[in-house]
């Protein structure tokens, strides 16, 4: 189905087809700049080069992500119930990202190996229970666990809770979707699944004030600026953020990568025979998948982009999918290839607010897929994949899939 301006940031466009990959390669030829004002939400500028979304996300001064830093599809900014890290802008976000930022480097999160490793182990042990050559879900049963297991851990959060978080992260992120909505309205949803993450924080915090723990809870909730305590609210908005900011992307990663093996017994006997290729692998599922569709920045003054006029409060719209396919930066960058090098992929934004869950995500990608072709030889679909009614996150919820183990049981 070929895209219409209409659909490039239309939720249930990307819940029936996925990504309108040929679109955005069109755009990418003729209009890099493009502007769309046919559509539900507000007008916006489409940009779809890689060295375009490079230079707008390494310019916070003039590219601002306030005041919003996501599309809604129905017009005027929707009122969110808390601010999150990607509302801000510098000074005040250098500040706020300090407060965490140091618990997700490489080296912070040596200790978390060993919680990555056995969540990936436990997750793909309960993933076939029985015989082996059986249909799971692979989304229920391993990529939509892996992270939330992992973030609720590093939060200190006791196991039974996890269930509830991980509805609470779906309702907050896929909030347009159907099967997920509970409120009136997707903002609804959003709403009071965000409140009732932050009521639970806040005891969570009052906890960590009087008994500290070894996790992320109790370093959050004695973090302090240079000049004074941070609010009660700005943490919780901050924990809510880390939940659902690492959930439903990584887990889309997952999934898509199990997608690309599906049928490809040649790329699984790759990865077994030659372990280090995971890390090349890994890098190229995020450019392929890239999880995230889309990002706004707003300038503060006039601005020209690629020739076009762009004036001042007009909603930029950064399409990372679409530069993860220029073709001025990957070769035939349609076709996926394990060990496509440099990747210089933006799956995970760049400049100020450049993910800070990369390493996390990584991690996890690498122990899981790893494992995985240690037990199977082969994965095919054996229905149609189920797609997230979202124009944030490509989602897919439901993927249906039969693996022949490496060793039957
Ligand atoms: C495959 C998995 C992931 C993808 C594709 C992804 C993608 C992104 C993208 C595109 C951004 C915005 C970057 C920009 O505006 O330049 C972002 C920001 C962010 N991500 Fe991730 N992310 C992933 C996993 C995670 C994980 C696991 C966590 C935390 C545990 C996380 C936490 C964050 C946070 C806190 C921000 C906001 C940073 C800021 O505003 O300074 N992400 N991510």
């Amino acid at each position: 189905v070929n895209a219409r301006d209409e659909d490039l940031l239309s939720p249930e466009y990307y819940g029936r087809h996925g990504y309108p990959h040929d679109r955005w390669e069109q755009l990418r030829n003729s209009d890099p700049v493009h502007h769309v004002s046919e559509w539900a939400g507000d007008p916006y500028w489409a940009i779809t080069l890689h060295k375009d979304i490079m230079e707008i996300s390494r310019n916070p001064q003039v590219f601002r992500n306030s005041p919003r830093f996501m599309m809604s599809a129905t017009k005027g900014i929707p009122k969110e119930p808390f601010r999150i890290i990607l509302d801000m802008d510098p000074p005040e976000h250098r500040a706020y990202r300090a407060l965490a930022s140091r618990s997700f480097t490489p080296k912070a999160l040596t200790a978390i190996h060993a919680i990555i490793d056995s969540v990936c182990d436990e997750a793909l042990q309960q993933a076939w229970t029985d015989d082996g050559e059986q249909t799971i879900d692979f989304v229920d049963r391993v990529s939509s666990r892996v992270p939330i297991w992992v973030i609720a851990q590093m939060l200190g959060t006791p196991r039974e809770d996890w269930e509830m978080l991980y509805n609470w992260t779906n309702e907050a992120v896929g909030a347009a979707d159907p099967d997920y909505q509970k409120g009136r309205s997707a903002e609804d949803t959003r709403r009071i699944a965000v409140e009732a993450m932050a009521s639970y924080f806040a005891s969570m915090i009052e906890d960590r004030r009087r008994n500290p723990q070894n996790d992320l809870t109790s370093t959050l909730a004695h973090a302090r600026f240079d000049d004074g305590p941070v609010p009660d609210f700005e943490l919780l908005n901050y924990m809510n953020t880390l939940l659902a900011a690492g959930n439903e992307t990584t887990r889309n990663a997952i999934t898509g990568g199990m997608l690309i093996l599906a049928d490809r017994p040649d790329l699984i006997r790759r990865l077994y025979d030659d372990p280090d290729l995971v890390n090349g692998f890994v890098e190229e599922v995020f450019r392929y998948v890239s999880p995230v569709i889309h990002m706004v920045r707003t300038p503060v003054h006039d601005v020209t982009i690629q020739g076009r006029k762009i004036s001042a409060g007009c909603p930029i719209v950064l399409f990372y999918p679409s530069a993860n396919r220029d073709e001025d930066v990957f070769e035939s960058g349609h076709e996926f290839r394990a060990d496509r090098a440099p990747n210089p992929h933006l799956a995970f934004g760049i400049g100020e607010h450049f993910c800070m869950g990369i390493h996390v995500a990584r991690l996890e990608l690498r122990a899981l897929f790893s494992r995985l072709v240690q037990r199977i030889v082969q994965v095919e679909l054996t229905g149609d994949v189920d797609r997230l009614t979202s124009n944030l996150v490509g989602g897919i919820k439901r993927m249906p899939v039969r693996c022949t183990p490496r060793h039957p049981a």
